[in-house]
């Protein structure tokens, strides 16, 4: 554990609890890790009331319920309830998938306070083809028990070259469900999305038109309905303020207990991860390595830790550095100061080439059974976690 001193590090305001890495649908840009399913093990009921209250005594006052798909969890009401006794704000992460009416009443009896679905596409095709499972219908009925049960009606659909075109008729879609706010979210190239980038990677162009769209809408829905557009941070040549510091106000906690910084942090190679069935939060919070490995402006090197930016972005993404150079401590390479920008802008650029062939057009865009072992994408499903584990970095 390295020494560090308290008073230096505020609490943690955010805790992301992933009850499970299992999911009904193999989405092709799950965050999850590639190797999830060397991790199957999951924190029974008690050990999350645990960890649950230690994170509250500390200061956390928001806090995700997620996975994997959180409903295959059945203590899921109980722990909300538990959550909801500490006195967190609760929200729900879902797919929507085992939410039925019942459900929804019991979990709204619980104490929840929020529940965010996804989409894939406004179509039931690209919907049922990039989650390889025939889930748009179901959805859409989820929505409207959310609505009816009172909840706001927050909407996330995670954008790429296939459902850029659409993001019109997404936005229309939200508008017809009563959404109040929707999440058009790029996909951010870690997990799942590393591994399926070079076919999910827009060109600039294509982002460029869907923003310019996204705008038009946003000034006329003004006063009904938010409209989010998560950059695209390859294409936008900024790197981004990721998790808002690295051990400064969030922590995950994976279905095995592992406490981490951000999502994908587990991948990292060389850091040894507090495991919470053992490690209370406050002592994984404050004291151990992996949650100050990167705090502050000590790890910089010579690029961030001279910038006039480093206050605003504190040197982008741990994570994207890694996959793109190999090493976690580097410049994030979306910076146009770092070394390895030419990387990003060559995946920019393979991108554009690609559209001039085509080649992706070949791909079926409508649900395939047996999607998995077809084409160029590959799907989250534990036969390919087990089959591409050790695949998802670095630098390539
Ligand atoms: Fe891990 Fe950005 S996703 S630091």
């Amino acid at each position: 554990m390295a020494a560090s001193s308290n008073a230096a590090i505020q609490p943690p305001l955010w805790l992301l609890a992933e009850l499970t890495y299992r999911c009904p649908l193999h989405c092709v840009f799950c965050s999850n890790p590639v190797d999830y399913a060397s991790h199957a093990q999951e924190l029974d009921t008690e050990t999350w009331k645990r960890v649950l209250a230690q994170a509250r005594e500390l200061g956390a006052v928001q806090l995700g319920f997620s996975g994997g798909e959180p409903l295959l969890r059945d203590d899921l009401e109980e722990l909300v309830a538990h959550a909801h006794g500490l006195g967190f704000y609760t929200n729900l992460i879902t797919s929507g998938v085992g939410l039925t009416e019942t459900r929804a009443q019991a979990l709204r009896a619980a104490g929840l306070d929020h529940i965010q679905l996804s989409f894939q596409d406004s179509t039931r095709e690209l919907n049922d083809f990039i989650s390889s499972t025939r889930t748009f219908e179901l959805k859409s009925r989820v929505a409207a028990i959310i609505k009816s049960q009172g909840y706001p009606m927050v909407l996330n659909c995670v954008m790429h070259r296939f459902n850029l075109p659409h993001v019109g008729r997404i936005i229309d879609m939200a508008e017809r469900m009563g959404a109040d706010y929707l999440e058009l979210a790029n996909t951010q190239y870690y997990g799942w999305a590393w591994l399926n980038r070079d076919a999910l990677m827009p060109t600039v162009a294509e982002l460029r038109e869907a923003e310019a769209l996204v705008s038009v809408h946003r000034e006329r829905l003004a006063g009904r309905m938010r409209v989010l557009w998560v950059s695209p941070d390859y294409a936008d040549a900024r790197p981004k303020r990721c998790m808002s510091g690295w051990g400064a106000v969030f922590m995950v906690v994976a279905p095995d207990g592992r406490a981490l910084p951000c999502h994908s942090a587990r991948m990292l190679p060389g850091i040894q991860f507090p495991d919470l069935r053992e490690t209370p939060v406050a002592e994984a919070w404050y004291r151990s390595d992996a949650f100050n490995r990167y705090r502050g402006h000590a790890w910089m090197n010579d690029t961030c830790g001279e910038c006039d930016d480093r206050e605003h972005d504190l040197g982008g993404c741990r994570c994207q550095a890694f996959l793109l150079t190999g090493d976690a401590g580097q410049t994030d390479p979306v910076c146009p100061k770092s070394e390895h920008r030419g990387r990003v802008d060559a995946i920019l650029a393979d991108a554009e080439a690609e559209r001039r062939t085509e080649a992706i057009a070949a791909q079926p865009l409508r649900f395939v059974p047996g999607a998995a072992r077809q084409g160029r994408l590959v799907y989250r499903c534990d036969a390919n976690s087990h089959a591409f584990g050790s695949a998802q970095g670095p630098a390539r």
